[in-house]
């Protein structure tokens, strides 16, 4: 039995130290070279195991030692900063398993919470970094192993320690899930390892590579056993290459991809059908955002791998779509068969009904389905819900609601364009629109005018 990479996605709130962790790992320096210091795109990264066993050191044959052992982690960075929860819930979809950073003189933040959310609602199992451990007052450096490092502290540095581990283990219970700092878990399976680590000094990334390979190797082994059957994949991005066209960030995670293939992605009307032109394919331990060396053109690639695709026919194709390889000896069943399940994706995440509620509308299919259900835990009812601008025809329907109900006959929409003619449309009507970039701010600023209007 051979097992393919674990797909980890690293969550966190902005700036925690989730790009630095990562750097501090590969060795480069991506996160002093992004606009503002700020992750915008989701990266991708392949860790190889032999890096892994040397970061780890004996901690691998201790923590993480296996028969059937994993070929490396691919690596997901996302941003922290809110605007980007439909990158963070992209990310989250595509995870075997996550390590969400927190600060340790901060504890959870807003979008550390977001972050576990999304991992609960997608049954991704997870370790917590508490990074920044060198910036708690009176630390001094000794190792890097943090088991060593955190006794060699004064005794009140310790306690302040202990006290920041246990404010996380309080903020996880109140989420669900009960956790310890990883020297006292006694079943991993059971509770959640909160590794402290300092992204500056690297103290604790030993630790914490042991324990998330450990699980995985441990606990993973079905669901990472390489498949003889289909490509599939998750589109991230669609880019316009110069030279190349449009081109697509995918990251692959079941199979093998072969420069000629066709395969099946989703446009916002229907799935559509191309042809693989080119696979590139960053170097082992390079940053796809941020390639310090140039993509290897390549014949095939096999999952997990983070890549670009280029294809004539990637206009429009959604961020957040699946991706799957049609294998033309199948014939025609299968083609239908694949065009059904993409389009099946898109179709569930839209709403279209006759009943009143509020119009939605989304930039991509991983932030509608988030905020479908905010509205619902807020019982708050949707007539429609789409991806796309906001258009006139959003605006009359809005109006129409409000004839019967109040409330309800509104526009929410999440970082979209509203159109011109819907804009005077919804003047001419006094039909409200909210459009924000902010997930929870949405929500939030709906709630507030209602409970306005109503006073
Ligand atoms: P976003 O991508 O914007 O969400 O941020 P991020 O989580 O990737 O954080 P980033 O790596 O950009 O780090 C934010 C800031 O914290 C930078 O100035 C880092 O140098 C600093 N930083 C990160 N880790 C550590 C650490 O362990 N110790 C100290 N002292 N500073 C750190
Ligand atoms: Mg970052
Ligand atoms: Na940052």
């Amino acid at each position: 039995m051979e097992l393919r990479q674990p797909v980890v996605v690293v969550l966190g709130h902005a700036d925690s130290g989730k790009t630095s962790l990562l750097d501090k790992i590969r060795g480069t320096a991506v996160q002093a070279r992004e606009v503002g210091g700020i992750t915008q795109h989701i990266g991708a990264s392949f860790f190889p195991i032999d890096t892994i066993k040397e970061v780890t050191g004996p901690l691998y044959d201790r923590l993480a030692k296996s028969e059937t052992p994993i070929p490396g982690l691919l690596v997901i960075d996302t941003p922290g900063h809110e605007v980007f929860a439909n990158l963070r819930m992209r990310g989250g979809s595509a995870a075997d398993i996550a390590i969400v950073v927190a600060d340790v003189n901060k504890g959870f933040e807003a979008q550390t919470i977001e972050s576990i959310e999304i991992l609960k609602k997608r049954r991704v199992p997870f370790v917590v970094a508490l990074n920044k451990v060198d910036r708690v007052t009176g630390w001094r450096p000794f190792s890097r192993f943090i088991s060593e490092e955190a006794k060699k502290q004064s005794a009140d540095v310790q306690t302040m320690l202990d006290e920041k581990i246990y404010t996380v283990v309080g903020s996880l219970s109140r989420l669900g899930f009960p956790s310890e700092a990883f020297w006292r878990v006694k079943d991993f399976t059971k509770e959640i390892a909160i590794v402290p680590v300092s992204a500056r000094t690297g103290v604790g990334i030993p630790e914490l590579l042991a324990v998330l390979v450990g699980l995985t190797q441990q606990f993973m082994g079905k669901r990472l056993e390489r498949h003889e059957g289909a490509a599939r994949g998750l589109v991230l991005e669609i880019n316009e290459e110069p030279g190349l066209g449009p081109s697509a960030n995918i990251i692959l995670l079941d199979g093998t991809l072969k420069q000629g293939d066709s395969i099946i992605v989703a446009k916002r009307d229907s799935a559509v059908q191309t042809r693989v032109k080119a696979l590139l394919l960053p170097k082992p331990l390079d940053e796809m955002r941020d390639p310090r060396d140039k993509f290897k053109p390549v014949s095939e690639v096999t999952a997990a791998a983070g890549l670009k695709v280029t294809s004539p026919d990637l206009e429009g194709v959604l961020a957040g779509s699946p991706l799957y390889v049609f294998d033309k000896a199948k014939g025609e069943d299968e083609l239908e068969r694949l065009r059904s399940i993409v389009e099946g994706e898109i179709k569930n995440a839209i709403v279209s009904t006759e009943t009143s509620g509020v119009i939605l509308k989304c930039d991509t299919i991983g932030s509608l389905e988030a905020i479908i259900d905010l509205l619902k835990k807020e019982s708050i009812p949707i007539r429609t819900a789409d991806i796309g601008s906001i258009t006139r025809r959003d605006i009359i329907e809005a109006s129409a609601v409000r004839e019967s109900d109040r409330y309800h006959g509104v526009v929410l929409g999440f970082n979209v364009k509203v159109l011109d003619d819907a804009e005077r449309e919804a003047q001419d009507r006094s039909v409200k629109i909210f459009n924000e970039r902010i997930i929870y701010n949405l929500v939030r600023s709906y709630v507030d005018w209602v409970t306005y209007q109503k006073e």
